[in-house]
Protein backbone atom coordinates (compact mmCIF):
# COMPACT_ATOMS: atom_id res chain seq x y z
CA UNK A 1 0.00 0.00 0.00
CA UNK A 2 1.63 3.70 -0.81
CA UNK A 3 0.07 5.74 1.28
CA UNK A 4 -0.31 8.99 -0.29
CA UNK A 5 0.71 12.60 1.28
CA UNK A 6 -2.80 13.57 2.29
CA UNK A 7 -3.56 10.01 4.13
CA UNK A 8 -0.28 10.81 6.04
CA UNK A 9 -0.86 14.07 7.10
CA UNK A 10 -4.35 12.59 8.10
CA UNK A 11 -2.97 9.75 9.79
CA UNK A 12 -0.64 11.63 11.82
CA UNK A 13 -3.01 13.80 13.37
CA UNK A 14 -5.37 11.06 14.17
CA UNK A 15 -2.52 9.10 16.06
CA UNK A 16 -1.88 12.05 17.84
CA UNK A 17 -4.97 12.93 19.07
CA UNK A 18 -5.37 8.94 19.76
CA UNK A 19 -2.76 8.64 22.35
CA UNK A 20 -4.57 11.93 24.26
CA UNK A 21 -7.77 9.99 23.91
CA UNK A 22 -6.34 6.52 25.33
CA UNK A 23 -4.74 8.08 28.22
CA UNK A 24 -7.88 10.04 29.17
CA UNK A 25 -9.71 7.35 28.91
CA UNK A 26 -7.76 5.07 31.36
CA UNK A 27 -8.52 8.15 33.71
CA UNK A 28 -12.10 7.58 33.09
CA UNK A 29 -11.97 3.81 34.33
CA UNK A 30 -10.81 5.21 37.65
CA UNK A 31 -13.64 7.92 37.95
CA UNK A 32 -16.51 5.51 37.40
CA UNK A 33 -16.60 5.02 41.32
CA UNK A 34 -16.71 8.45 41.79
CA UNK A 35 -20.35 10.78 43.37
CA UNK A 36 -20.13 13.01 40.35
CA UNK A 37 -18.27 10.30 37.64
CA UNK A 38 -16.17 11.25 35.00
CA UNK A 39 -18.66 13.34 32.72
CA UNK A 40 -16.51 16.81 32.50
CA UNK A 41 -13.59 14.91 32.58
CA UNK A 42 -15.16 13.18 29.11
CA UNK A 43 -16.05 16.61 27.58
CA UNK A 44 -12.42 18.01 28.46
CA UNK A 45 -11.08 15.21 26.82
CA UNK A 46 -13.26 15.11 23.49
CA UNK A 47 -12.12 18.90 23.36
CA UNK A 48 -8.56 18.31 23.94
CA UNK A 49 -8.51 15.47 20.59
CA UNK A 50 -10.10 18.09 18.77
CA UNK A 51 -7.86 20.81 19.57
CA UNK A 52 -4.97 18.25 18.84
CA UNK A 53 -6.79 17.53 15.40
CA UNK A 54 -7.23 21.30 14.11
CA UNK A 55 -3.66 22.23 15.35
CA UNK A 56 -2.30 19.38 13.22
CA UNK A 57 -4.02 19.19 10.01
CA UNK A 58 -4.45 23.64 9.82
CA UNK A 59 -0.60 23.08 10.26
CA UNK A 60 -0.66 20.49 7.43
CA UNK A 61 -3.02 22.09 4.76
CA UNK A 62 -3.13 25.52 5.40
CA UNK A 63 -6.05 26.66 4.31
CA UNK A 64 -8.33 24.16 3.98
CA UNK A 65 -11.85 24.49 5.83
CA UNK A 66 -13.39 22.89 8.91
CA UNK A 67 -16.40 21.51 10.03
CA UNK A 68 -16.30 20.27 13.70
CA UNK A 69 -18.34 18.74 16.36
CA UNK A 70 -17.54 21.06 19.03
CA UNK A 71 -16.01 23.99 17.68
CA UNK A 72 -18.53 24.12 14.50
CA UNK A 73 -17.61 25.52 11.38
CA UNK A 74 -14.18 27.10 10.45
CA UNK A 75 -13.91 28.66 7.42
CA UNK A 76 -10.81 28.66 5.37
CA UNK A 77 -9.15 30.28 2.18
CA UNK A 78 -10.07 27.11 0.35
CA UNK A 79 -14.27 26.19 1.15
CA UNK A 80 -13.57 23.25 -2.08
CA UNK A 81 -12.13 21.21 1.02
CA UNK A 82 -13.10 20.49 4.19
CA UNK A 83 -11.93 18.43 6.95
CA UNK A 84 -15.24 16.81 8.91
CA UNK A 85 -14.50 15.82 12.28
CA UNK A 86 -15.53 14.08 15.71
CA UNK A 87 -12.90 14.04 18.15
CA UNK A 88 -14.77 11.50 19.74
CA UNK A 89 -17.29 9.33 18.56
CA UNK A 90 -18.89 6.44 21.33
CA UNK A 91 -18.98 9.08 23.67
CA UNK A 92 -21.53 7.36 25.65
CA UNK A 93 -19.17 4.47 25.56
CA UNK A 94 -16.34 6.42 26.42
CA UNK A 95 -17.64 7.81 29.41
CA UNK A 96 -19.34 4.57 31.16
CA UNK A 97 -15.23 2.69 30.38
CA UNK A 98 -16.67 1.08 27.71
CA UNK A 99 -13.37 0.48 25.16
CA UNK A 100 -15.61 1.36 21.94
CA UNK A 101 -15.17 4.39 20.33
CA UNK A 102 -13.16 5.91 17.71
CA UNK A 103 -11.67 9.70 16.61
CA UNK A 104 -13.49 9.96 12.59
CA UNK A 105 -11.59 12.70 10.16
CA UNK A 106 -13.15 12.86 6.66
CA UNK A 107 -12.50 14.91 3.81
CA UNK A 108 -15.33 16.33 1.73
CA UNK A 109 -14.22 17.75 -1.28
CA UNK A 110 -16.24 20.33 -3.22
CA UNK A 111 -19.46 18.44 -1.37
CA UNK A 112 -17.86 14.54 -1.47
CA UNK A 113 -16.58 12.68 0.58
CA UNK A 114 -12.96 12.13 -0.62
CA UNK A 115 -11.02 10.43 2.23
CA UNK A 116 -11.33 9.26 5.32
CA UNK A 117 -9.66 8.24 8.73
CA UNK A 118 -11.86 6.37 11.54
CA UNK A 119 -9.26 5.16 14.54
CA UNK A 120 -10.28 2.95 17.75
CA UNK A 121 -6.85 4.03 19.40
CA UNK A 122 -7.74 1.16 22.18
CA UNK A 123 -7.80 -1.74 19.85
CA UNK A 124 -5.18 0.17 17.33
CA UNK A 125 -7.65 -0.27 14.88
CA UNK A 126 -6.73 2.04 12.01
CA UNK A 127 -9.07 2.26 9.36
CA UNK A 128 -8.13 4.81 5.61
CA UNK A 129 -9.81 5.07 2.64
CA UNK A 130 -8.61 7.54 -0.30
CA UNK A 131 -11.11 8.15 -3.36
CA UNK A 132 -9.42 6.12 -6.16
CA UNK A 133 -6.51 4.23 -3.71
CA UNK A 134 -9.23 1.98 -2.18
CA UNK A 135 -9.99 1.21 2.07
CA UNK A 136 -7.17 -0.47 4.63
CA UNK A 137 -7.60 -2.07 8.36
CA UNK A 138 -4.23 -1.49 9.16
CA UNK A 139 -2.50 -1.77 5.63
CA UNK A 140 -4.49 -4.76 4.75
CA UNK A 141 -7.24 -4.27 1.75
CA UNK A 142 -10.67 -4.32 3.09
CA UNK A 143 -13.92 -5.39 1.14
CA UNK A 144 -17.39 -5.28 2.33
CA UNK A 145 -18.89 -8.95 3.03
CA UNK A 146 -20.01 -10.84 0.23
CA UNK A 147 -23.47 -12.42 1.98
CA UNK A 148 -25.74 -12.23 -0.17
CA UNK A 149 -28.79 -13.11 1.87
CA UNK A 150 -30.19 -11.10 5.21
CA UNK A 151 -31.17 -14.55 7.10
CA UNK A 152 -27.08 -14.85 7.05
CA UNK A 153 -26.42 -11.23 8.30
CA UNK A 154 -25.55 -9.73 11.13
CA UNK A 155 -26.85 -6.11 10.66
CA UNK A 156 -25.93 -3.27 12.98
CA UNK A 157 -28.13 0.05 13.47
CA UNK A 158 -28.74 3.00 15.83
CA UNK A 159 -30.94 3.13 18.53
CA UNK A 160 -33.09 6.47 19.63
CA UNK A 161 -33.02 6.89 22.96
CA UNK A 162 -33.98 9.13 26.14
CA UNK A 163 -34.72 12.64 24.40
CA UNK A 164 -33.36 11.36 20.67
CA UNK A 165 -35.45 10.09 17.46
CA UNK A 166 -38.46 8.67 16.69
CA UNK A 167 -39.40 5.62 19.24
CA UNK A 168 -42.40 4.66 17.25
CA UNK A 169 -40.76 4.52 13.63
CA UNK A 170 -37.41 2.65 15.16
CA UNK A 171 -39.63 0.24 16.32
CA UNK A 172 -41.58 -0.89 13.15
CA UNK A 173 -38.09 -1.05 11.22
CA UNK A 174 -37.02 -3.12 13.92
CA UNK A 175 -39.60 -5.28 14.19
CA UNK A 176 -39.30 -5.68 10.68
CA UNK A 177 -35.75 -6.64 9.87
CA UNK A 178 -35.77 -8.48 13.37
CA UNK A 179 -37.24 -11.47 12.08
CA UNK A 180 -35.27 -11.36 9.21
CA UNK A 181 -31.36 -11.37 10.19
CA UNK A 182 -28.65 -13.94 11.94
CA UNK A 183 -27.96 -10.98 14.14
CA UNK A 184 -28.44 -7.41 15.37
CA UNK A 185 -25.84 -5.28 17.28
CA UNK A 186 -25.89 -1.76 18.19
CA UNK A 187 -22.19 -0.32 19.41
CA UNK A 188 -22.79 3.28 19.99
CA UNK A 189 -20.39 4.50 17.58
CA UNK A 190 -21.60 5.39 14.12
CA UNK A 191 -18.16 5.73 12.78
CA UNK A 192 -16.91 2.18 13.75
CA UNK A 193 -20.46 0.79 12.44
CA UNK A 194 -19.29 2.29 8.98
CA UNK A 195 -15.78 1.36 9.40
CA UNK A 196 -17.04 -2.41 10.37
CA UNK A 197 -19.36 -2.61 6.90
CA UNK A 198 -16.04 -1.55 5.02
CA UNK A 199 -14.04 -4.17 6.92
CA UNK A 200 -17.01 -6.80 6.81
CA UNK A 201 -17.87 -7.51 10.41
CA UNK A 202 -21.23 -6.18 9.83
CA UNK A 203 -22.93 -6.67 6.58
CA UNK A 204 -25.52 -3.88 6.93
CA UNK A 205 -26.01 -0.83 9.16
CA UNK A 206 -28.53 1.78 9.25
CA UNK A 207 -29.40 4.81 11.22
CA UNK A 208 -31.15 7.85 10.92
CA UNK A 209 -30.63 11.17 12.77
CA UNK A 210 -26.73 11.50 12.72
CA UNK A 211 -24.24 14.15 11.81
CA UNK A 212 -22.31 14.58 9.01
CA UNK A 213 -18.96 14.23 11.10
CA UNK A 214 -20.55 10.79 12.60
CA UNK A 215 -20.71 9.58 8.49
CA UNK A 216 -18.02 11.65 6.32
CA UNK A 217 -14.89 9.08 7.05
CA UNK A 218 -17.01 6.13 6.94
CA UNK A 219 -19.33 7.06 3.66
CA UNK A 220 -15.44 7.08 1.91
CA UNK A 221 -14.40 4.11 3.82
CA UNK A 222 -17.58 2.14 2.44
CA UNK A 223 -17.61 3.32 -0.93
CA UNK A 224 -13.85 2.20 -1.34
CA UNK A 225 -14.24 -0.77 0.07
CA UNK A 226 -16.87 -2.26 -2.89
CA UNK A 227 -19.86 -1.07 -0.43
CA UNK A 228 -23.11 1.14 -1.03
CA UNK A 229 -24.56 4.12 0.73
CA UNK A 230 -27.26 5.63 0.60
CA UNK A 231 -29.71 7.79 2.70
CA UNK A 232 -33.24 6.01 3.21
CA UNK A 233 -34.76 7.11 0.55
CA UNK A 234 -31.82 5.29 -1.57
CA UNK A 235 -30.39 8.93 -2.56
CA UNK A 236 -27.33 10.44 -2.24
CA UNK A 237 -28.31 13.22 0.29
CA UNK A 238 -26.25 11.28 3.29
CA UNK A 239 -24.40 14.13 4.84
CA UNK A 240 -27.72 16.70 4.10
CA UNK A 241 -30.64 14.33 5.68
CA UNK A 242 -28.23 12.63 8.69
CA UNK A 243 -29.37 9.26 7.54
CA UNK A 244 -27.78 6.56 6.34
CA UNK A 245 -27.65 2.78 5.07
CA UNK A 246 -24.43 0.91 4.02
CA UNK A 247 -23.92 -3.10 3.02
CA UNK A 248 -22.83 -5.02 -0.23
CA UNK A 249 -25.23 -4.01 -3.51
CA UNK A 250 -27.65 -6.85 -2.03
CA UNK A 251 -27.88 -6.43 1.40
CA UNK A 252 -28.39 -2.50 1.01
CA UNK A 253 -30.85 -3.21 -1.74
CA UNK A 254 -33.14 -5.81 0.57
CA UNK A 255 -32.42 -3.93 3.49
CA UNK A 256 -33.86 -0.66 1.96
CA UNK A 257 -36.60 -2.17 1.07
CA UNK A 258 -37.03 -3.92 4.29
CA UNK A 259 -37.59 -0.50 6.34
CA UNK A 260 -39.46 1.27 3.82
CA UNK A 261 -42.00 -1.77 4.08
CA UNK A 262 -42.08 -0.96 7.63
C1 LIG B 1 -23.09 9.26 18.60
C2 LIG B 1 -22.71 7.86 18.18
C3 LIG B 1 -23.89 6.93 18.26
C4 LIG B 1 -25.07 7.45 17.49
C5 LIG B 1 -25.43 8.85 17.94
C6 LIG B 1 -24.22 9.78 17.79
P1 LIG B 1 -21.20 10.79 19.75
O1 LIG B 1 -22.00 10.15 18.46
O2 LIG B 1 -22.22 7.84 16.85
O3 LIG B 1 -23.58 5.65 17.76
O4 LIG B 1 -26.16 6.60 17.69
O5 LIG B 1 -26.49 9.34 17.18
O6 LIG B 1 -24.57 11.06 18.21
O7 LIG B 1 -22.17 11.68 20.46
O8 LIG B 1 -20.76 9.65 20.58
O9 LIG B 1 -20.10 11.55 19.09
CA1 LIG C 1 -20.53 11.12 16.80
CA1 LIG D 1 -18.52 13.07 19.32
Amino acid sequence: MIRTPLMTVMVQAVRKAGRALVRDFGEVENLQVSAKGPANFVSAADRKAEEILFTELSKARPGFSFLMEERGRVEGTDVSNEWVIDPLDGTTNFLHGIPLFAISVGLVRNGLPYAGVIFNPVADELYIAEKGQGAYLNDRRLRVAARRKLADCVVSCGLPHLGRGNHARFNRELAAVQTQVAGLRRTGAAALDLAWVASGRFDAFWERDLQSWDMAAGLALVREAGGYVSDLDGGDKVLEKGDVIAGNEDMHRDLLALLKSA
